[in-house]
Protein backbone atom coordinates (compact mmCIF):
# COMPACT_ATOMS: atom_id res chain seq x y z
CA UNK A 1 0.00 0.00 0.00
CA UNK A 2 1.38 3.08 -1.03
CA UNK A 3 -0.10 7.06 1.23
CA UNK A 4 -0.31 9.90 -1.38
CA UNK A 5 -0.97 13.25 -0.15
CA UNK A 6 -2.26 14.66 -3.07
CA UNK A 7 -3.73 18.59 -3.28
CA UNK A 8 -4.09 18.00 1.08
CA UNK A 9 -5.63 14.56 0.40
CA UNK A 10 -4.78 11.41 1.62
CA UNK A 11 -5.25 8.56 -0.57
CA UNK A 12 -4.36 4.89 0.21
CA UNK A 13 -3.26 3.13 -2.92
CA UNK A 14 -2.92 -0.80 -3.79
CA UNK A 15 -0.50 -0.15 -6.30
CA UNK A 16 3.01 -1.65 -7.56
CA UNK A 17 5.90 0.63 -5.59
CA UNK A 18 7.53 1.48 -9.27
CA UNK A 19 4.36 2.75 -10.79
CA UNK A 20 5.24 6.21 -12.18
CA UNK A 21 3.52 8.86 -10.47
CA UNK A 22 1.65 10.52 -13.13
CA UNK A 23 -0.68 6.87 -14.23
CA UNK A 24 -1.61 6.78 -10.19
CA UNK A 25 -2.80 10.33 -10.54
CA UNK A 26 -4.78 9.97 -13.95
CA UNK A 27 -5.62 6.35 -14.04
CA UNK A 28 -6.54 6.21 -10.01
CA UNK A 29 -6.73 9.57 -8.75
CA UNK A 30 -8.51 10.65 -12.21
CA UNK A 31 -6.51 13.88 -12.52
CA UNK A 32 -6.11 14.68 -16.05
CA UNK A 33 -4.37 17.76 -15.47
CA UNK A 34 -0.62 16.12 -15.63
CA UNK A 35 -0.59 14.71 -19.34
CA UNK A 36 1.10 11.99 -21.06
CA UNK A 37 3.53 13.58 -23.70
CA UNK A 38 6.71 11.64 -24.12
CA UNK A 39 6.75 9.68 -20.97
CA UNK A 40 10.41 10.11 -21.01
CA UNK A 41 10.81 13.20 -19.26
CA UNK A 42 11.63 15.31 -22.43
CA UNK A 43 8.21 17.44 -22.75
CA UNK A 44 7.03 18.48 -19.34
CA UNK A 45 3.35 18.42 -20.04
CA UNK A 46 3.12 15.68 -16.89
CA UNK A 47 4.66 18.25 -14.27
CA UNK A 48 3.34 18.47 -11.34
CA UNK A 49 4.75 19.98 -7.68
CA UNK A 50 6.00 17.90 -4.91
CA UNK A 51 6.73 19.91 -1.68
CA UNK A 52 6.93 22.96 -4.14
CA UNK A 53 9.74 21.80 -6.33
CA UNK A 54 8.12 20.87 -10.11
CA UNK A 55 8.92 17.06 -10.83
CA UNK A 56 8.75 15.20 -13.97
CA UNK A 57 5.81 12.79 -12.94
CA UNK A 58 6.19 10.71 -15.79
CA UNK A 59 9.75 9.74 -14.32
CA UNK A 60 8.69 9.53 -10.53
CA UNK A 61 7.70 5.98 -8.99
CA UNK A 62 4.74 6.73 -7.29
CA UNK A 63 6.70 5.04 -4.27
CA UNK A 64 9.48 8.27 -4.13
CA UNK A 65 6.28 10.58 -3.95
CA UNK A 66 5.41 9.28 -0.76
CA UNK A 67 5.32 11.37 2.36
CA UNK A 68 5.23 14.68 0.21
CA UNK A 69 3.34 17.08 -0.94
CA UNK A 70 2.23 16.86 -4.13
CA UNK A 71 -0.03 18.89 -5.93
CA UNK A 72 -1.13 18.86 -9.54
CA UNK A 73 -3.50 21.63 -11.49
CA UNK A 74 -6.19 20.72 -10.07
CA UNK A 75 -4.44 21.41 -7.05
CA UNK A 76 -3.89 25.30 -7.98
CA UNK A 77 -7.66 26.19 -8.44
CA UNK A 78 -10.97 25.59 -9.51
CA UNK A 79 -13.25 26.77 -12.80
CA UNK A 80 -14.71 29.01 -10.29
CA UNK A 81 -11.90 30.30 -8.34
CA UNK A 82 -9.25 29.66 -10.59
CA UNK A 83 -5.41 30.71 -9.83
CA UNK A 84 -4.22 33.88 -11.03
CA UNK A 85 -1.83 32.00 -13.31
CA UNK A 86 -4.60 29.97 -15.02
CA UNK A 87 -6.44 33.16 -15.30
CA UNK A 88 -3.90 34.86 -17.20
CA UNK A 89 -3.89 31.60 -19.38
CA UNK A 90 -6.94 31.99 -20.70
CA UNK A 91 -6.95 35.93 -20.61
CA UNK A 92 -3.82 35.40 -22.64
CA UNK A 93 -5.16 32.74 -24.94
CA UNK A 94 -1.89 31.32 -23.92
CA UNK A 95 -3.02 27.76 -25.88
CA UNK A 96 -3.51 26.21 -29.02
CA UNK A 97 -4.53 22.64 -28.25
CA UNK A 98 -3.75 23.22 -24.64
CA UNK A 99 -1.66 19.99 -24.00
CA UNK A 100 1.74 21.78 -22.98
CA UNK A 101 -0.67 24.08 -20.50
CA UNK A 102 -0.25 21.75 -17.13
CA UNK A 103 3.43 21.45 -17.34
CA UNK A 104 3.56 25.78 -18.26
CA UNK A 105 1.55 26.61 -15.25
CA UNK A 106 3.35 24.34 -12.62
CA UNK A 107 6.58 25.47 -13.74
CA UNK A 108 5.72 28.74 -13.86
CA UNK A 109 3.45 28.18 -10.83
CA UNK A 110 7.10 27.09 -8.72
CA UNK A 111 9.21 30.29 -10.63
CA UNK A 112 6.64 32.55 -9.73
CA UNK A 113 6.98 30.83 -5.61
CA UNK A 114 10.36 31.86 -5.83
CA UNK A 115 10.70 34.97 -7.96
CA UNK A 116 7.46 37.07 -7.66
CA UNK A 117 9.19 39.35 -10.15
CA UNK A 118 10.68 37.67 -13.29
CA UNK A 119 12.08 39.25 -16.04
CA UNK A 120 11.22 37.81 -19.51
CA UNK A 121 14.58 35.97 -19.68
CA UNK A 122 14.14 34.26 -16.28
CA UNK A 123 10.17 33.07 -17.46
CA UNK A 124 12.03 31.98 -20.77
CA UNK A 125 15.39 30.15 -18.84
CA UNK A 126 12.41 28.40 -16.33
CA UNK A 127 10.45 27.62 -19.01
CA UNK A 128 12.96 26.01 -21.26
CA UNK A 129 12.74 22.37 -20.93
CA UNK A 130 8.61 22.25 -21.54
CA UNK A 131 7.85 21.69 -25.09
CA UNK A 132 4.75 23.52 -26.61
CA UNK A 133 4.36 22.15 -30.37
CA UNK A 134 1.63 24.76 -31.46
CA UNK A 135 4.20 27.76 -31.24
CA UNK A 136 2.38 29.55 -28.60
CA UNK A 137 5.24 30.69 -26.65
CA UNK A 138 5.33 34.45 -26.64
CA UNK A 139 0.92 34.19 -25.38
CA UNK A 140 2.68 32.19 -22.53
CA UNK A 141 5.29 34.40 -21.58
CA UNK A 142 2.91 37.00 -21.76
CA UNK A 143 0.53 35.07 -19.50
CA UNK A 144 2.76 34.47 -16.71
CA UNK A 145 3.77 37.93 -16.81
CA UNK A 146 0.17 38.94 -16.04
CA UNK A 147 -0.20 36.27 -13.43
CA UNK A 148 2.96 37.51 -11.50
CA UNK A 149 1.52 41.30 -12.00
CA UNK A 150 -1.95 40.46 -10.44
CA UNK A 151 -0.19 38.34 -8.05
CA UNK A 152 2.18 41.55 -6.89
CA UNK A 153 0.86 42.28 -3.19
CA UNK A 154 -0.12 46.19 -3.77
CA UNK A 155 1.65 48.42 -2.29
CA UNK A 156 -0.22 50.50 0.51
CA UNK A 157 -0.81 54.41 -1.08
CA UNK A 158 -0.70 57.38 1.81
CA UNK A 159 -4.43 57.35 0.75
CA UNK A 160 -4.46 54.11 1.77
CA UNK A 161 -3.76 54.28 5.30
CA UNK A 162 -6.09 55.39 8.33
CA UNK A 163 -5.45 58.44 10.18
CA UNK A 164 -2.94 57.89 12.92
CA UNK A 165 -1.29 54.60 10.95
CA UNK A 166 2.35 54.58 10.88
CA UNK A 167 3.76 53.21 7.41
CA UNK A 168 6.08 50.25 7.38
S1 LIG B 1 5.37 13.11 -20.28
FE1 LIG B 1 6.75 13.50 -18.69
S2 LIG B 1 8.28 14.72 -19.59
FE2 LIG B 1 6.99 14.20 -21.26
S1 LIG C 1 -0.62 24.73 -27.00
FE1 LIG C 1 -0.39 22.85 -28.08
S2 LIG C 1 1.46 22.04 -27.28
FE2 LIG C 1 1.35 24.01 -26.43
Amino acid sequence: MIILDVNGKMHTLDVSPDTPLLYVLRNDLGLNGPKFGCGLGQCGACTVLMDGTAVLSCLMPVARAAGHKIVTLEGLGSPGKPHPLQRAFIKEQAAQCGYCSNGMIMKSKELLDHSPDPTEEEIRNALASNLCRCGTHNNIIRAVRRAAREMKPRELKPRDMKPGELKR
